[in-house]
């Protein structure tokens, strides 16, 4: 059975069966990722950024012989933003290949259709049959990322923090746990809008609400937003101390979902400040600073564009691995939902 499902107000059992199903799907289709907890499940579900919204389905088994409410074998959410409508499906392996995927998309469909958006949005990851299914169904892939993976054990920590020491003088390096204080949030928005107009920088899809934001209050809205959905920030800025301008940042969040293994957002630095050794340096510190901020944590996973030459390279040196294509696809809302209502 379909229905549509508020994550805000599901009882806790329901919110547990969605962590087991969607642990069953990491198990079957990228079984070294860490299985998820329920650190915030609930929240991530819920919070979206000021103006977006996101509307979410489930399919649930009929309810067992004791009258138990049956678990949730599929879910799938549309996170309405800008001029498209970005979903999030996953199905439980025990169920697949029985239409349960398409029926889920197919009630989605009609209704971002309905909500007037164009376009769906997906990320699919390589070597899945998340591929198969998305190309049978008429989406494109529009755009292909690496995701890589560190893991800390493997880090050689007595080079790291040469790389971290090695920056040019006249730059300073800033350890921010939680995001940029609120004295530099206008410098540090003003240093990811002044990349975003000349190139892509490393780092990550725009679905999810990252602190990719270009204006100061579109941040400290994302940064309230990763707040709510139980993420946390970290930053490590390089200042050019004549100027306090922040010539390059990353950032590295931590989520309660899987703490285990962080995934790195935006690294910038801007175009003056390149060829100074910013890159190698604010990255290592990161590592160094979460080695002590976050015991907890074994790896740190990051995603790049494969033209993105100079940002691979120096992660490698820090002791990232490739893993697996990460791909966005694409599809015209009215094509689909006409053709999954012509499959039936
Ligand atoms: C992609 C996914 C949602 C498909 O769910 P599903 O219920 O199995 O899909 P359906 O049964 O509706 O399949 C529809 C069509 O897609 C295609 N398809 C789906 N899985 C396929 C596979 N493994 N191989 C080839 N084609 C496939 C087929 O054309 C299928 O039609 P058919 O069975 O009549 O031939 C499911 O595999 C899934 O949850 N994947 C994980 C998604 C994810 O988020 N992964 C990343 C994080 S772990």
């Amino acid at each position: 059975m379909v229905r549509e499902w508020d994550p805000r107000r599901a009882p806790s059992a329901e919110i547990g069966s969605l962590l087991d199903t969607l642990n069953a799907v990491l198990a079957a289709d990228l079984p070294a990722d860490p299985p998820w907890r329920d650190g915030s499940l609930r929240e991530y579900l819920a919070e979206v950024m000021p103006g977006e919204r996101r509307i979410s389905w489930v399919a649930q088994a009929v309810p067992g012989p004791d009258g138990q409410p049956g678990p949730i074998l599929g879910h799938i959410n549309v996170l309405l933003l800008g001029d498209i409508g970005v979903i999030d499906l996953l199905v439980h392996p025990s169920v697949r290949r029985h239409g349960v995927g398409r029926q889920l998309l197919q009630v989605a469909a009609h209704r971002t259709l309905q909500e007037g958006f164009q376009s769906i949005g997906v990320e699919v990851v390589g070597d899945t049959p998340a591929v198969d299914f998305y190309t049978s169904l008429g989406f494109v892939r529009e755009y292909v990322e690496t995701r890589s993976v560190l893991r800390l054990d493997r880090v050689d920590w007595t080079a790291l923090s040469g790389m971290a020491s090695g920056i040019s003088s006249g730059y300073r390096l800033e350890f921010c746990p939680g995001g940029p204080p609120d004295e530099l949030l206008d410098a540090y928005a003003r240093a990811k809008a002044e990349v975003r107009d000349t190139e892509n920088a490393d780092g990550e899809d725009d679905d999810d609400p990252r602190p990719s934001s270009y204006d100061p209050q579109r941040l400290r809205d994302s940064l309230d937003c990763l707040d709510r959905r139980g993420m946390k920030p970290y930053i490590v800025l390089a200042i050019h101390e004549r100027t306090r301008r922040v010539a390059g940042l990353t950032e590295v969040v931590v989520p309660a979902q899987h703490p285990t293994r962080a995934d790195q957002y935006d690294t910038i630095v801007s175009p003056d400040h390149r060829g100074y050794g910013i890159d190698r340096a604010i990255k290592a510190r990161m590592l160094l600073e979460l080695r002590s901020a976050e015991p907890e944590l074994t790896e740190v996973q990051t995603w790049n564009a494969q033209a993105n030459e100079a940002m691979l390279a120096v992660n490698a040196e820090l002791g990232f691995r490739p893993d697996r294509e990460w791909c966005e696809y694409g599809v015209d809302v009215a094509e689909l939902a006409h053709r999954l209502d012509a499959i039936g």
